[in-house]
């Protein structure tokens, strides 16, 4: 699904979101600016797709950033991206929930719109435990639901009945539209996936909301 999608992946992004999926990942790039700044930093975005994070990450950073993802289409296009724009940037294919890398390997993990599409989360979870340093940051931004019944419903309709038909039309996907919206009803609340990140093992776990709650940014620390 991700690979029929992953053309028209940016474009349909930026416009389904009227650009506001820019600011979503640059606010996760500030949160973590602090570990971007210091030499040495390793660095996984994971899920990465296009790699606009990943990017992001790297304009900001002394470290090499690592990218991963399962999608091999999604992949060939943020290796373009990296060719380029010259920047530095490794990208490796790979399962999140079974990942190639090092225990206590990782500073900073990242991981935008891609936790919800994991086939197990606590799997997930403690696989970002597994391969973060202790005392390293993991960073979640995904879709949630806002906690405002009248704006809930107006995302509803829009998710729904909106999303699907320009997604479907532009991507030749249809089905991948209407997956988004489903798998975001489907996914935990904000409040439930920081008591699942507390259950695996993370501290000072907190979370913002943003645009009125359709996303949500999860910090969390492997104990140091
Ligand atoms: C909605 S896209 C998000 C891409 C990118 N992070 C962004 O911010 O636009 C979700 C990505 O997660 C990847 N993905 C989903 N499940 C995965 C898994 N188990 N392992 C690795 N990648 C996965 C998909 O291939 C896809 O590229």
């Amino acid at each position: 699904m991700f690979g029929r999608i992953a053309p028209r992946y940016d474009l349909l992004n930026h416009l389904l979101s009227l650009n506001i999926d820019r600011y979503w990942r640059a606010r996760a790039v500030k949160r973590v600016s602090a570990h971007l700044s210091t030499p040495g930093t390793r660095v996984l975005d994971l899920c990465c797709g296009t790699g606009d994070l990943m990017l992001a990450l790297q304009r900001r950073s002394q470290a090499i950033v690592y990218g991963s993802d399962f999608c091999h289409p999604m992949l060939v296009a943020a290796h373009r991206k990296v060719e380029q724009r010259r920047m530095r940037g490794a990208l490796f294919e790979a399962d999140a929930l079974n990942l190639p890398v090092a225990d206590s390997s990782i500073d900073l993990i990242t991981m935008a719109f891609g936790f919800r599409n994991l086939a197990n989360y606590q799997q997930g979870l403690s696989e970002l435990m597994r391969v973060l340093a202790p005392g390293g940051r993991a960073v979640i931004l995904e879709f949630s639901t806002p906690p405002n019944a009248v704006l809930s419903r107006l995302y509803d309709y829009y998710s729904r009945a909106i999303l699907p038909v320009i997604g479907g039309w532009i991507s030749g996907s249809r089905e991948a539209y209407s997956y988004l919206p489903e798998s975001v009803r489907k996914f935990p609340g904000a409040l439930e996936l920081a008591d699942q990140m507390r259950d695996a093992g993370f501290t000072n776990v907190r979370f913002e909301r943003m645009t009125a709650g359709i996303v949500a940014l999860h910090l969390g620390e492997r104990p140091g």
